[in-house]
Protein backbone atom coordinates (compact mmCIF):
# COMPACT_ATOMS: atom_id res chain seq x y z
CA UNK A 1 0.00 0.00 0.00
CA UNK A 2 1.09 3.23 -1.13
CA UNK A 3 2.07 5.57 2.60
CA UNK A 4 -0.49 8.58 2.72
CA UNK A 5 1.36 12.10 3.14
CA UNK A 6 0.30 13.91 6.03
CA UNK A 7 -0.86 17.40 5.17
CA UNK A 8 -2.18 19.61 8.37
CA UNK A 9 -4.32 22.50 7.17
CA UNK A 10 -6.20 22.79 10.26
CA UNK A 11 -4.07 25.65 11.85
CA UNK A 12 -7.09 27.61 13.07
CA UNK A 13 -7.96 24.86 15.36
CA UNK A 14 -4.54 24.30 16.71
CA UNK A 15 -1.02 25.26 15.04
CA UNK A 16 1.28 22.41 13.92
CA UNK A 17 4.18 21.67 13.72
CA UNK A 18 5.12 24.27 16.31
CA UNK A 19 8.98 26.04 15.89
CA UNK A 20 11.31 23.82 17.07
CA UNK A 21 12.65 26.04 19.85
CA UNK A 22 8.94 25.60 21.55
CA UNK A 23 9.65 21.55 21.52
CA UNK A 24 13.39 22.75 23.10
CA UNK A 25 12.33 24.91 25.70
CA UNK A 26 9.04 23.03 26.84
CA UNK A 27 11.59 19.70 27.31
CA UNK A 28 14.22 21.86 29.35
CA UNK A 29 11.51 23.93 31.61
CA UNK A 30 9.87 20.12 31.99
CA UNK A 31 13.24 18.26 32.92
CA UNK A 32 15.14 21.10 34.51
CA UNK A 33 12.74 23.52 35.88
CA UNK A 34 9.85 21.77 37.17
CA UNK A 35 9.10 24.11 40.08
CA UNK A 36 5.74 26.20 41.22
CA UNK A 37 6.59 30.06 40.15
CA UNK A 38 5.35 32.56 42.50
CA UNK A 39 5.01 29.95 45.44
CA UNK A 40 8.12 28.68 47.29
CA UNK A 41 11.01 30.81 47.61
CA UNK A 42 13.72 28.37 46.69
CA UNK A 43 16.53 28.76 43.30
CA UNK A 44 14.31 26.11 41.07
CA UNK A 45 10.63 28.42 41.83
CA UNK A 46 12.40 31.75 41.20
CA UNK A 47 13.87 30.49 37.84
CA UNK A 48 10.08 29.06 37.12
CA UNK A 49 8.81 32.79 38.15
CA UNK A 50 11.74 33.85 36.20
CA UNK A 51 10.30 32.11 32.96
CA UNK A 52 7.17 33.06 33.21
CA UNK A 53 7.72 36.74 33.85
CA UNK A 54 9.71 36.30 30.46
CA UNK A 55 6.90 35.00 28.54
CA UNK A 56 4.68 38.04 29.57
CA UNK A 57 7.55 40.56 28.82
CA UNK A 58 7.97 39.17 25.32
CA UNK A 59 4.14 38.81 24.63
CA UNK A 60 4.07 42.49 25.49
CA UNK A 61 6.13 43.47 22.67
CA UNK A 62 3.63 41.76 20.12
CA UNK A 63 0.89 43.56 21.78
CA UNK A 64 2.60 47.14 22.07
CA UNK A 65 1.13 46.57 26.11
CA UNK A 66 2.56 48.63 28.39
CA UNK A 67 2.90 46.96 31.40
CA UNK A 68 3.23 42.79 31.68
CA UNK A 69 1.09 42.77 35.22
CA UNK A 70 -1.74 43.18 32.93
CA UNK A 71 -1.13 40.05 31.36
CA UNK A 72 -3.42 37.47 32.77
CA UNK A 73 -2.28 33.68 31.56
CA UNK A 74 -5.38 31.02 31.44
CA UNK A 75 -5.88 27.99 30.33
CA UNK A 76 -7.31 29.07 26.51
CA UNK A 77 -9.00 31.88 24.97
CA UNK A 78 -12.51 30.38 26.11
CA UNK A 79 -11.72 31.05 29.69
CA UNK A 80 -9.91 34.33 28.86
CA UNK A 81 -12.79 35.66 27.30
CA UNK A 82 -15.34 34.31 30.39
CA UNK A 83 -12.77 36.22 32.93
CA UNK A 84 -13.61 39.06 30.70
CA UNK A 85 -16.93 38.98 30.20
CA UNK A 86 -18.76 38.02 33.07
CA UNK A 87 -15.62 40.38 35.26
CA UNK A 88 -17.16 43.42 33.41
CA UNK A 89 -21.01 42.89 32.84
CA UNK A 90 -23.75 43.08 35.56
CA UNK A 91 -27.73 43.26 35.31
CA UNK A 92 -28.76 45.94 33.37
CA UNK A 93 -25.79 46.10 31.53
CA UNK A 94 -26.25 46.90 27.82
CA UNK A 95 -23.69 44.68 25.24
CA UNK A 96 -22.86 45.20 21.57
CA UNK A 97 -21.42 42.14 19.53
CA UNK A 98 -21.81 40.52 16.42
CA UNK A 99 -23.53 37.93 13.90
CA UNK A 100 -20.21 35.91 13.93
CA UNK A 101 -18.97 35.74 17.30
CA UNK A 102 -17.60 31.59 18.43
CA UNK A 103 -19.41 30.28 20.98
CA UNK A 104 -16.71 31.30 22.95
CA UNK A 105 -18.27 34.62 23.38
CA UNK A 106 -22.21 34.08 22.45
CA UNK A 107 -22.76 31.08 24.75
CA UNK A 108 -21.47 33.62 27.79
CA UNK A 109 -23.64 36.43 26.33
CA UNK A 110 -26.59 34.57 26.51
CA UNK A 111 -25.93 33.41 30.26
CA UNK A 112 -25.77 36.37 30.75
CA UNK A 113 -29.14 37.56 28.79
CA UNK A 114 -30.76 35.35 31.50
CA UNK A 115 -29.26 37.52 34.15
CA UNK A 116 -30.72 40.62 32.77
CA UNK A 117 -28.00 41.85 30.65
CA UNK A 118 -29.35 43.11 27.40
CA UNK A 119 -27.17 42.28 23.80
CA UNK A 120 -27.79 43.25 20.52
CA UNK A 121 -25.57 41.14 18.15
CA UNK A 122 -24.95 43.23 14.72
CA UNK A 123 -26.00 41.24 11.83
CA UNK A 124 -22.70 41.21 9.65
CA UNK A 125 -22.78 41.19 5.66
CA UNK A 126 -23.20 37.70 3.86
CA UNK A 127 -19.53 36.74 3.50
CA UNK A 128 -18.97 37.84 7.55
CA UNK A 129 -18.44 41.94 7.80
CA UNK A 130 -18.96 43.51 10.67
CA UNK A 131 -19.44 47.05 9.56
CA UNK A 132 -18.36 49.57 11.94
CA UNK A 133 -21.20 51.75 11.22
CA UNK A 134 -23.91 49.66 12.09
CA UNK A 135 -21.76 49.28 15.57
CA UNK A 136 -21.76 52.98 16.14
CA UNK A 137 -25.88 53.19 15.23
CA UNK A 138 -26.26 50.87 18.17
CA UNK A 139 -24.25 51.98 20.54
CA UNK A 140 -26.41 53.63 23.34
CA UNK A 141 -25.09 55.99 26.68
CA UNK A 142 -26.11 52.56 28.27
CA UNK A 143 -23.58 50.52 26.15
CA UNK A 144 -21.18 48.94 28.82
CA UNK A 145 -18.87 46.73 26.49
CA UNK A 146 -18.04 45.82 22.64
CA UNK A 147 -16.79 42.54 22.04
CA UNK A 148 -16.26 41.52 18.60
CA UNK A 149 -14.58 39.04 16.40
CA UNK A 150 -11.31 40.23 15.71
CA UNK A 151 -11.48 37.52 12.56
CA UNK A 152 -13.80 35.07 11.80
CA UNK A 153 -13.02 31.13 12.97
CA UNK A 154 -15.41 30.51 9.30
CA UNK A 155 -14.92 32.67 6.81
CA UNK A 156 -11.57 34.40 8.30
CA UNK A 157 -12.93 38.31 7.36
CA UNK A 158 -10.99 40.51 9.38
CA UNK A 159 -13.15 43.20 11.71
CA UNK A 160 -11.61 46.37 11.19
CA UNK A 161 -11.22 46.83 15.13
CA UNK A 162 -9.23 50.12 15.20
CA UNK A 163 -12.75 51.84 13.80
CA UNK A 164 -14.65 50.44 16.37
CA UNK A 165 -12.39 51.04 18.98
CA UNK A 166 -12.71 54.68 18.25
CA UNK A 167 -16.46 54.34 18.41
CA UNK A 168 -16.15 52.70 22.01
CA UNK A 169 -13.62 54.97 23.49
CA UNK A 170 -15.80 57.94 22.06
CA UNK A 171 -19.01 56.64 24.03
CA UNK A 172 -16.86 55.44 27.25
CA UNK A 173 -17.80 51.80 26.59
CA UNK A 174 -15.19 49.38 27.02
CA UNK A 175 -13.56 47.95 23.80
CA UNK A 176 -12.70 43.94 24.09
CA UNK A 177 -11.30 41.95 21.46
CA UNK A 178 -11.44 38.32 20.55
CA UNK A 179 -8.26 37.59 19.06
CA UNK A 180 -8.04 33.92 18.82
CA UNK A 181 -7.39 33.85 15.53
CA UNK A 182 -5.66 37.24 14.72
CA UNK A 183 -2.89 37.01 17.39
CA UNK A 184 0.45 36.25 15.93
CA UNK A 185 -1.43 36.18 12.33
CA UNK A 186 -1.62 39.87 11.85
CA UNK A 187 -0.73 43.22 13.70
CA UNK A 188 -2.65 44.26 16.62
CA UNK A 189 -1.13 47.00 19.05
CA UNK A 190 -3.71 47.98 21.66
CA UNK A 191 -2.81 51.63 21.60
CA UNK A 192 -3.41 52.20 18.23
CA UNK A 193 -6.50 49.87 18.12
CA UNK A 194 -7.90 51.47 21.11
CA UNK A 195 -7.92 47.97 22.46
CA UNK A 196 -8.73 47.92 26.82
CA UNK A 197 -9.41 44.47 26.81
CA UNK A 198 -8.20 41.27 24.70
CA UNK A 199 -8.42 37.24 25.26
CA UNK A 200 -6.71 35.20 22.94
CA UNK A 201 -5.12 31.36 22.43
CA UNK A 202 -1.55 30.71 22.77
CA UNK A 203 -1.90 27.79 20.43
CA UNK A 204 -3.13 28.94 17.59
CA UNK A 205 -0.83 31.49 15.49
CA UNK A 206 1.33 32.37 18.93
CA UNK A 207 2.78 28.90 17.89
CA UNK A 208 2.18 27.97 21.64
CA UNK A 209 1.43 24.61 22.80
CA UNK A 210 -2.49 23.67 23.77
CA UNK A 211 -3.99 24.30 27.34
CA UNK A 212 -2.34 28.29 27.12
CA UNK A 213 -4.51 31.69 26.79
CA UNK A 214 -4.43 35.67 27.57
CA UNK A 215 -6.25 37.75 28.27
CA UNK A 216 -5.06 41.89 28.27
CA UNK A 217 -6.79 44.17 30.45
CA UNK A 218 -6.39 48.12 30.36
CA UNK A 219 -4.96 49.46 33.66
CA UNK A 220 -7.84 51.30 35.03
CA UNK A 221 -10.37 48.70 34.28
CA UNK A 222 -11.58 46.67 37.32
CA UNK A 223 -12.80 43.22 36.74
CA UNK A 224 -14.89 41.79 39.13
CA UNK A 225 -13.36 37.81 39.58
CA UNK A 226 -15.26 35.05 38.94
CA UNK A 227 -12.79 32.47 40.51
CA UNK A 228 -10.67 33.10 43.65
CA UNK A 229 -8.39 31.12 45.39
CA UNK A 230 -4.18 30.80 45.88
CA UNK A 231 -1.96 33.01 44.68
CA UNK A 232 1.30 32.87 46.48
CA UNK A 233 0.63 36.74 47.75
CA UNK A 234 -1.12 38.08 50.61
CA UNK A 235 -1.71 34.70 51.96
CA UNK A 236 -2.92 36.41 54.82
CA UNK A 237 -5.90 37.79 53.45
CA UNK A 238 -9.00 36.27 53.36
CA UNK A 239 -9.91 38.39 49.97
CA UNK A 240 -8.71 37.64 46.46
CA UNK A 241 -5.21 40.42 46.11
CA UNK A 242 -6.73 43.66 43.84
CA UNK A 243 -3.22 43.51 41.87
CA UNK A 244 -3.02 41.68 38.52
CA UNK A 245 -2.11 39.19 37.43
CA UNK A 246 -2.74 37.83 40.34
CA UNK A 247 -6.46 38.72 41.07
CA UNK A 248 -7.29 36.61 38.06
CA UNK A 249 -4.78 34.13 37.94
CA UNK A 250 -5.39 31.86 40.93
CA UNK A 251 -4.30 28.72 41.31
CA UNK A 252 -0.79 27.02 39.86
CA UNK A 253 -0.03 28.20 36.39
CA UNK A 254 0.84 25.80 33.10
CA UNK A 255 4.34 27.09 33.81
CA UNK A 256 5.51 24.29 30.75
CA UNK A 257 2.62 25.78 28.70
CA UNK A 258 3.91 29.45 29.33
CA UNK A 259 7.51 29.14 28.75
CA UNK A 260 6.30 27.00 25.27
CA UNK A 261 4.16 30.25 24.36
CA UNK A 262 6.78 32.15 25.28
CA UNK A 263 8.74 30.36 22.69
CA UNK A 264 6.56 30.53 20.29
CA UNK A 265 5.82 34.33 20.70
CA UNK A 266 9.63 34.79 20.58
CA UNK A 267 9.94 33.22 16.86
CA UNK A 268 7.00 35.17 15.78
CA UNK A 269 9.34 38.38 17.04
CA UNK A 270 11.83 37.60 15.44
CA UNK A 271 10.97 36.20 12.38
CA UNK A 272 8.77 39.41 12.07
CA UNK A 273 5.37 39.19 11.98
CA UNK A 274 5.40 41.10 8.49
CA UNK A 275 7.58 38.18 7.06
CA UNK A 276 4.95 35.84 8.64
CA UNK A 277 1.95 38.04 7.47
CA UNK A 278 3.22 37.81 4.03
CA UNK A 279 4.15 34.47 3.28
CA UNK A 280 0.15 33.64 4.74
CA UNK A 281 -1.18 35.91 2.28
CA UNK A 282 1.41 34.63 -0.61
CA UNK A 283 -0.08 30.71 0.29
CA UNK A 284 -3.93 31.87 0.72
CA UNK A 285 -4.08 33.40 -2.99
CA UNK A 286 -2.42 30.20 -3.83
CA UNK A 287 -5.32 28.10 -2.02
CA UNK A 288 -8.27 30.51 -2.95
CA UNK A 289 -7.28 30.76 -7.01
CA UNK A 290 -6.96 26.75 -7.17
CA UNK A 291 -9.76 26.47 -5.27
CA UNK A 292 -11.71 29.31 -7.56
CA UNK A 293 -10.99 26.67 -10.62
CA UNK A 294 -12.43 23.60 -9.59
CA UNK A 295 -15.80 22.90 -10.63
CA UNK A 296 -19.00 23.79 -8.35
CA UNK A 297 -17.47 25.08 -5.64
CA UNK A 298 -18.92 27.89 -3.50
CA UNK A 299 -15.89 29.73 -1.27
CA UNK A 300 -17.61 31.67 1.82
CA UNK A 301 -16.30 35.25 3.06
CA UNK A 302 -14.44 38.00 0.67
CA UNK A 303 -12.16 35.24 -0.86
CA UNK A 304 -9.94 38.06 -1.00
CA UNK A 305 -6.84 37.18 1.06
CA UNK A 306 -5.84 40.74 1.83
CA UNK A 307 -9.32 40.70 3.63
CA UNK A 308 -8.52 37.56 5.82
CA UNK A 309 -6.59 35.46 8.13
CA UNK A 310 -5.49 31.83 6.05
CA UNK A 311 -8.44 30.54 7.07
CA UNK A 312 -11.06 29.72 4.16
CA UNK A 313 -14.43 27.76 4.36
CA UNK A 314 -16.23 26.11 0.87
CA UNK A 315 -18.51 23.25 -0.14
CA UNK A 316 -17.87 21.67 -3.33
CA UNK A 317 -21.28 20.80 -5.55
CA UNK A 318 -24.28 18.91 -3.10
CA UNK A 319 -21.44 16.71 -1.41
CA UNK A 320 -21.64 16.75 2.64
CA UNK A 321 -18.72 19.26 3.87
CA UNK A 322 -18.62 16.01 6.42
CA UNK A 323 -18.03 13.47 3.52
CA UNK A 324 -15.38 15.68 1.67
CA UNK A 325 -13.37 16.11 4.96
CA UNK A 326 -13.77 12.11 5.85
CA UNK A 327 -12.43 11.42 2.13
CA UNK A 328 -9.73 14.67 2.04
CA UNK A 329 -8.18 12.44 5.62
CA UNK A 330 -8.94 8.60 4.99
CA UNK A 331 -7.83 9.08 0.97
CA UNK A 332 -5.45 11.99 0.87
CA UNK A 333 -3.84 12.43 4.81
CA UNK A 334 -5.54 16.13 4.89
CA UNK A 335 -6.53 17.63 7.94
CA UNK A 336 -9.35 19.89 7.77
CA UNK A 337 -12.04 20.72 9.74
CA UNK A 338 -15.48 20.29 8.92
CA UNK A 339 -19.22 21.14 10.27
CA UNK A 340 -19.83 24.40 12.34
CA UNK A 341 -16.84 25.21 13.48
CA UNK A 342 -18.07 25.87 17.51
CA UNK A 343 -19.70 29.22 15.31
CA UNK A 344 -23.26 28.23 14.46
CA UNK A 345 -23.93 32.32 14.17
CA UNK A 346 -21.07 32.69 11.85
CA UNK A 347 -22.69 29.76 9.34
CA UNK A 348 -26.19 31.45 10.00
CA UNK A 349 -24.68 34.70 8.49
CA UNK A 350 -23.09 32.91 6.05
CA UNK A 351 -26.06 31.21 4.63
CA UNK A 352 -23.93 27.55 5.69
CA UNK A 353 -26.07 26.30 8.50
CA UNK A 354 -26.92 23.76 9.90
CA UNK A 355 -24.18 21.64 7.68
CA UNK A 356 -21.37 23.92 7.67
CA UNK A 357 -18.27 24.24 5.72
CA UNK A 358 -15.16 22.21 4.87
CA UNK A 359 -12.21 24.81 6.49
CA UNK A 360 -8.65 24.89 5.37
CA UNK A 361 -6.60 27.28 7.75
CA UNK A 362 -2.82 27.36 7.14
CA UNK A 363 -0.09 28.01 8.77
CA UNK A 364 3.55 29.63 8.39
CA UNK A 365 5.04 26.15 7.95
CA UNK A 366 2.58 24.86 5.29
CA UNK A 367 3.83 24.73 1.56
CA UNK A 368 2.87 25.51 -1.91
CA UNK A 369 3.39 22.16 -2.72
CA UNK A 370 0.42 21.27 0.16
CA UNK A 371 -1.69 23.45 -1.67
CA UNK A 372 -1.18 22.07 -4.92
CA UNK A 373 -1.85 18.41 -3.32
CA UNK A 374 -4.94 19.69 -1.72
CA UNK A 375 -6.68 20.87 -4.95
CA UNK A 376 -5.62 17.62 -6.60
CA UNK A 377 -6.85 15.72 -4.01
CA UNK A 378 -9.90 17.61 -4.24
CA UNK A 379 -10.32 17.37 -7.57
CA UNK A 380 -10.12 13.46 -7.51
CA UNK A 381 -13.08 13.82 -4.73
CA UNK A 382 -15.24 15.46 -7.44
CA UNK A 383 -14.38 12.72 -10.44
CA UNK A 384 -15.39 10.34 -8.52
CA UNK A 385 -18.06 11.53 -6.00
CA UNK A 386 -19.82 14.08 -8.70
N1 LIG B 1 -12.06 27.64 17.71
C1 LIG B 1 -11.22 26.66 17.10
C2 LIG B 1 -11.57 26.45 15.66
O1 LIG B 1 -12.04 27.35 15.03
C3 LIG B 1 -11.10 25.43 17.89
O2 LIG B 1 -11.36 25.37 15.16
Amino acid sequence: MVKKKLIYLDNAATSFPKPEQVYQKMDHCMRNIGANPGRSGHRMAIKADEMVYNTRETIKKLFNISNSENIIFTSNATIALNLGIKGVLQKGDEVISSSIEHNSVFRPLMQLIKKGVRVKFIPCSEDGFLDPDDVEKAVTDKTKLIIVNHASNVTGNITPIKEIGKIAKRSGAIFFIDAAQTAGNISIDVKRDYIDMLACSGHKSLLGPQGTGILYVRPGIELNTIIEGGTGSSSESENQPELLPDKLESGTLNTVGIVGLGAGVDFILKTGLDKIRNRKVFLTIKLLKGLENLNGIKIYGPGDAGKIVPIVSFNINSIDPSEVGYLLDERFGIMTRVGLHCSPLAHKTIGSFPKGTVRVSLGYFNTEGDIDYLINSLKNILKTKA
